[in-house]
């Protein structure tokens, strides 16, 4: 197969084409955060109350890879590439490289998360290795869906009618290739014994939140935010320079997760510069964010989707600019092992990629569909998920550090339990709200899909790479 140059521009059916892969991404993506987040709601429950729902099927230990696995690689990868295919096709102001290719992707990635969580349910589970627990022949199928969109992402945007590739594709296909460097990684044998096994999860677990999917929801930002605010991006070069810095350091960074580990000393304190020097791409991507909004924050209140995206830049730097306390000895001395990291992972996993998601479905699957949502739809919502994952976050930073704390002063495990279980009930009060916002968000996603169709879209199909000029 080769990568042609065919740059007619696209025809209605190729629209529609495109349209019908987003939808399927879309809907498929969504089906899995209801799955998932059923299962997180339980799981929270469980820590209340241990003996709710026994069995050897509801244990916390099966339940819990599932979570994170359907969270990953079912709820934010489909959605993610889904978005990154319209995103690609639009601003290169071209059709799809092969309709038939993002299908065959679709039902790979979910085979794999099909099987992934059948094989975790019955037991079988590469347990020591967090994020990759399902077995290495399902995460095979994973990989040839990652090479198939990547194949076709770069054949989509080798097709644009203009000279400069734009910013969005830089991060999403750079995400993507990357990914299939980290999950090929994972899957060697020769990399998983002994304490080189360690250093490779630590590569493995960073890279799979830093280079799979901050860069594609940065691209989306990058997409999303012209076309909202009709205005181009502050600054191209900003973007490209915290592209580029974002790969030097990001790589480097996986040991801050075995501080205080056998692993070698110096690596530990390397993993601690770069994770300092994270701030550069993370402070210069969220300030071309904000720099690109300023003086339009008034407009956040007539449009929901920059609401979702607003709430995602927020998150973005946020989440990592505590990632980068996170990582200092005296801090990790606390924190390492409490619930606060719990926290971490929700305020960026949720809080930034989540929110980046809907924010780019809400921007871009109307344009597809010339579908919209209700407003109702829209701010039960936002509403629902900002407070539930405000309280989630904010009650395990809290519990987190008590138990920390205790564990510190020498107190018994068990006291360490005490004191952090009004904070629990208080995760699983949030927790809930956020499942309840998804399920909403199903609802959103229907209408936006097979709804009534609008005259007119609520914005005028427009390509990024124009607004940009
Ligand atoms: C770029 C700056 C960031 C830094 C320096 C950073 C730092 C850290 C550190 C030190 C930990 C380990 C905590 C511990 O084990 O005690 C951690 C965990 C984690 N981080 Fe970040 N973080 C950053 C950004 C992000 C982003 C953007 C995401 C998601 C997109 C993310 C997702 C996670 C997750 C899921 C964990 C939990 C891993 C586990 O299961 O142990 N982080 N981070
Ligand atoms: C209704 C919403 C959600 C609830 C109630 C929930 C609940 C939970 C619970 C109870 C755990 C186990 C924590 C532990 O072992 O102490 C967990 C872990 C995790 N969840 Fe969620 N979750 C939700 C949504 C999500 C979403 C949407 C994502 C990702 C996009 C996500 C990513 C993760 C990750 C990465 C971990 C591992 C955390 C770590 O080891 O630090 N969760 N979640």
């Amino acid at each position: 197969m080769s990568v042609t140059a065919d740059r007619s521009s696209p025809s209605e059916d190729d629209d529609r084409a495109l349209a019908s892969a987003f939808v399927a991404y879309a809907v498929t993506a969504t089906l899995w955060l209801l799955f998932a987040t059923a299962v997180g709601v339980l799981l929270a429950y469980k820590f209340g109350a241990p003996d709710f729902a026994p069995g050897e099927w509801l244990t916390f230990g099966r339940l819990r890879p599932i979570h994170t696995n359907a969270t990953f690689f079912g709820w934010a990868s489909l959605a993610l590439v889904g978005l990154a295919y319209y995103v690609a096709a639009r601003s290169s102001g071209t059709r799809l490289y092969s309709v038939k290719l993002a299908w065959i992707g679709l039902v790979l990635f979910n085979v794999a998360a099909v099987a992934g969580t059948v094989a975790l349910e019955l037991g079988y589970n590469d347990g020591n290795l967090e994020y990759r627990e399902w077995p290495w022949p399902i995460r095979l199928i994973f990989l040839a869906a990652l090479v198939i969109t990547a194949w076709n992402l770069i054949g989509t945007v080798a097709r644009r009618g203009t000279k400069d590739i734009y910013l969005s594709n830089w991060y999403t296909i750079g995400g993507v290739l990357w990914t299939c460097i980290i999950a090929l990684v994972a899957i060697l044998p020769w990399y998983q014994y002994g304490l080189g096994q360690v250093s490779v999860s630590g590569y493995y677990m960073h890279n799979a939140v830093g280079m799979w999917f901050t860069p594609l929801a940065l691209g989306i930002f990058y997409y999303a935010l012209p076309k909202l605010l009709s205005r181009p991006i502050y600054s191209y070069a900003l973007g490209v320079f915290a592209f580029w810095t974002n790969l030097v350091f990001y790589p480097i960074i996986g040991a801050h997760h075995f501080l205080f580990s056998p692993l070698p000393w110096w690596l530990q304190t390397t993993a601690i510069v770069f994770s300092v020097a994270m701030l550069v791409p993370v402070w210069g991507g969220s300030a071309n964010f904000l720099l690109t909004m300023r003086g339009r924050l008034g407009d956040l209140v007539h449009s929901y989707p920059l609401m979702f995206i607003f709430v995602g830049v927020i998150g973005y730097l946020v989440g990592s600019t505590q990632g980068t306390f996170e990582a200092f000895r005296s801090l990790q001395e606390v924190w390492h092992l409490t619930n606060f990291t719990v926290g971490h992972s929700h305020l960026t996993m949720y809080g930034f990629v989540t929110f980046a998601i809907w924010g780019g479905v809400y921007t871009l699957l109307p344009l597809a569909t010339g579908k919209v949502p209700s407003q109702l739809g829209l701010s039960l919502h936002f509403w629902m998920a900002v407070v539930g994952s405000f309280i989630y976050v904010i009650s395990l930073s809290i519990g987190g550090t008590i138990q920390g704390l205790d564990w510190i002063h020498g107190l018994p495990f068990i006291q360490s339990v005490v004191d952090i279980q009004a904070y629990w009930v208080w995760r699983g009060i949030g927790g809930a709200l956020m499942f309840l916002s998804h399920v909403v968000f199903a609802w959103n996603v229907w209408r936006m899909s097979f709804g009534p169709s609008v005259k007119a879209a609520p914005l005028a199909p427009q390509h990024a790479d124009e607004a940009a000029a």
